[in-house]
């Protein structure tokens, strides 16, 4: 598949065929993803093929939390789950807020669930000690994952990063045996899409680029 169109159409494939992935594709897509640059070239990432039915039921009961909360924020036009305005939504709204079933329900009709973990023993977190949540570590796994989507694309499968199951990351833990230095990083829903995006929304470059300063001129297209 062409690189522009695979990186112009590689979407967030919440909804599945019964296809099943083969372990031989499997093998393939992460054969391709294991390309990705991480800091040092460490490589410090783990994945975890689920296909067990009630190991992803309850993966998927893990991301029930996360996603009430960030159900009942959206609901309160807060930016969900974002670490710098604090939630004004209360512990019990969102306890009663349902956890969005497209949230939870990929990952037991998806054909495999990976659970993608990194060892933070060997990553560099060059901003850990900054008085802000850490994202630098995140650069050594996140290219990897994001790999695995568009070497799935190239196999006319896909799937969607999901997160909110980290939040409850001690249980995930206990579920699959992973060490205590190992974070999970992403748990990824895999399948054959019902239907392939072509067209997704996105910014225009001119939206997110300036130059020379932050609050420079924007890059716009030559010749506009
Ligand atoms: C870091 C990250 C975390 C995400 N977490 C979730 C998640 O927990 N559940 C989910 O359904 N989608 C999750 N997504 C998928 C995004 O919602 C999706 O990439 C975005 O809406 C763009 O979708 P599109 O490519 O279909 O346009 C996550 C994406 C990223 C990059």
């Amino acid at each position: 598949m062409d690189l522009h169109d695979a990186l112009r159409t590689t979407f967030a494939a919440r909804e599945y065929t019964a296809d099943p992935l083969p372990d031989e594709t499997l093998f393939r897509i992460l054969d391709r993803a294991r390309f990705a640059p991480s800091g040092g070239n460490r490589q410090g990432w783990h994945v975890i093929v689920v296909r067990d039915g009630r190991t992803r039921q309850a993966l998927a009961d893990l991301t029930v939390p996360a996603a009430r909360r960030y159900a009942a924020q959206q609901v309160a036009g807060e930016n969900p789950w974002n670490p710098v305005d604090p939630t004004t939504v209360d512990p019990p709204t969102i306890e009663r807020t349902p956890a969005p079933t497209r949230l939870t329900e990929p990952l037991f009709r998806a054909a495999a669930v990976l659970v993608v973990c990194v060892d933070l023993k060997v990553v560099a977190a060059t901003d850990q000690y900054l008085p802000r949540v850490s994202v630098v570590p995140g650069a050594s796994i996140y290219p990897f994952v994001w790999n695995i989507l568009l070497s799935a694309r190239g196999e006319g499968f896909g799937g969607t990063i999901t997160t909110l199951a980290v939040s409850q990351e001690p249980k995930v833990r206990e579920l699959l045996g992973i060490p205590g230095h190992v974070a999970v990083a992403a748990v990824v829903p895999l399948g054959r899409p019902v239907k392939q995006l072509t067209r997704l929304r996105r910014k225009g470059v001119a939206e997110f680029t300036t130059r020379e300063r932050w609050n420079g001129p924007p890059l716009v297209a030559p010749g506009a």
